[in-house]
């Protein structure tokens, strides 16, 4: 019998990335903010039209960097979907803040904007909306009611890169977004990210929470005479070999979604026919988003048929995992937050959704595991 084992993720590597490693070497500059730095940070400002992008370690600490440039504070209120990664709360937990969990729409899986307003105190500083499987969160929606209770929205696009919502990038259109580049994420250099500003007003404190507490861009740039500790901050910059690699993705940016965008499709269409008899549902893009493919995913009727068709395909060699454990049901998540509302949506998903490998390189097994995958519906 033909045994395959087929992982859930698989880095892609262009091929170029050892190469720009070998340049940045040969540079000799090896800590952050070196040539390759600037490269990443001058192709994310163009393509996603932020005032300023600057590299971090991981999405994580982009968001960190965020909450802190936000000036969260103890006693504030942030509010975010329970649907999410422990990164879009933790952020702001370090800060002392309250992170308030509203539920997620039934077909996008992103924060539902119509149970926002009803979640805002006196206390809510901002808004962390979050864009699952690089769909669109309603962001005109979110940014209004931002807008009237003069609060701040910080988009977690950590699956967002070259997505769009009604033609603007994810990432472009809060005071400020977070961005990963996980080895699990399309454009990659293992662990990554980077805080994209939009807002003006934040550029220049961003250069200093990022600069270990410094005005040292300032200082390099000639505008002070000398740098010195002048805020509160951390080191959040990747050195120059993680850039020369993350360099190499980037210039691939574009044939990389595309490939991606070809597998879903493929996923797509073969479920299309379950989907009508009611055996599973398929994802759900609204018209004024265009997605990046981060993501397959199926909802499938209930914990138990999911559980079972995630062990079927596994004993065939094919890796399929669930996602997010909710946050506001989780031990830390009921001790520091809140779950504002009704979270059936939330739950919902939770125990429904599995995702399918979804990796460049795919292409020579995607019939077998639709096959398998078409195989383990009940
Ligand atoms: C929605 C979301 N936010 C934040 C993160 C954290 O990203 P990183 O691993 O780059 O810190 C992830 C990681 O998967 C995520 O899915």
């Amino acid at each position: 019998m033909l045994v395959v084992d087929i992982p859930f993720n698989k880095p892609y590597m262009t091929g170029k990335e050892l190469w720009y490693i070998s340049q940045a070497h040969a540079n000799g500059h090896l800590s952050g903010n070196g040539l390759f730095a600037k490269k990443c940070c001058a192709w994310l400002e163009q393509r996603i039209g932020s005032r300023k992008a600057l590299l971090t370690n991981s999405c994580t600490a982009a968001l960190e960097r965020a909450a802190l440039l936000a000036g969260v504070e103890a006693g504030d209120e942030v509010i975010m979907p329970s649907y999410t990664f422990v990164s879009t709360a933790n952020a702001f937990v370090l800060r002392g803040a309250t992170p308030v969990f509203v539920d997620i729409r039934p077909d996008t899986l992103n924060i539902d904007e119509t149970k926002i307003e009803q979640a805002i105190t006196t206390r809510t500083k901002a808004i962390v909306p979050v864009h699952y499987a690089g769909v669109g969160c309603e962001m005109d929606a979110i940014m209004d009611i931002a807008r009237r209770h003069n609060l701040l929205v910080i988009e977690d696009a950590a699956q967002g890169i070259i997505a769009t919502y009604k033609g603007r990038p994810l990432g472009s259109i809060g005071h400020m977004a977070a961005l990963s580049f996980h080895e699990t994420k399309n454009i990659i250099s293992g662990e990554g990210g980077a805080l994209l500003i939009n807002d003006p007003h934040f550029v220049e404190r961003a250069e200093i929470v990022w600069e270990k507490w410094t005005n040292r861009s300032q200082f390099f740039r000639g505008q002070v005479d000398k740098y010195t500790w002048v805020d509160l901050g951390s080191s959040y910059l990747p050195g120059e070999i993680l850039a020369a690699f993350l360099w190499a993705q980037m210039e691939e940016a574009d044939a990389i979604t595309k490939r991606r965008l070809d597998l879903w499709a493929t996923y797509h269409q073969w479920f299309a026919s379950l989907e009508k008899k009611e055996k599973l549902r398929r994802p759900i893009i609204p018209r004024e988003c265009v997605h990046n493919a981060h993501m397959y995913y199926l909802l499938l009727p209930s914990l138990e048929l999911r559980t079972a068709f995630i062990d079927q395909l596994r004993a065939q060699g094919i890796h399929a995992v669930f996602h997010y454990v909710p946050l506001h049901s989780a031990p830390f998540g009921q001790t520091m937050g809140r779950a504002d509302g009704d979270m059936s949506n939330t739950v919902s998903a939770s125990e429904r959704l599995v995702r399918l490998p979804l990796w460049l390189g795919l292409e020579e097994h995607l019939t077998t595991v639709i096959a398998e995958a078409v195989a383990s519906v009940h």
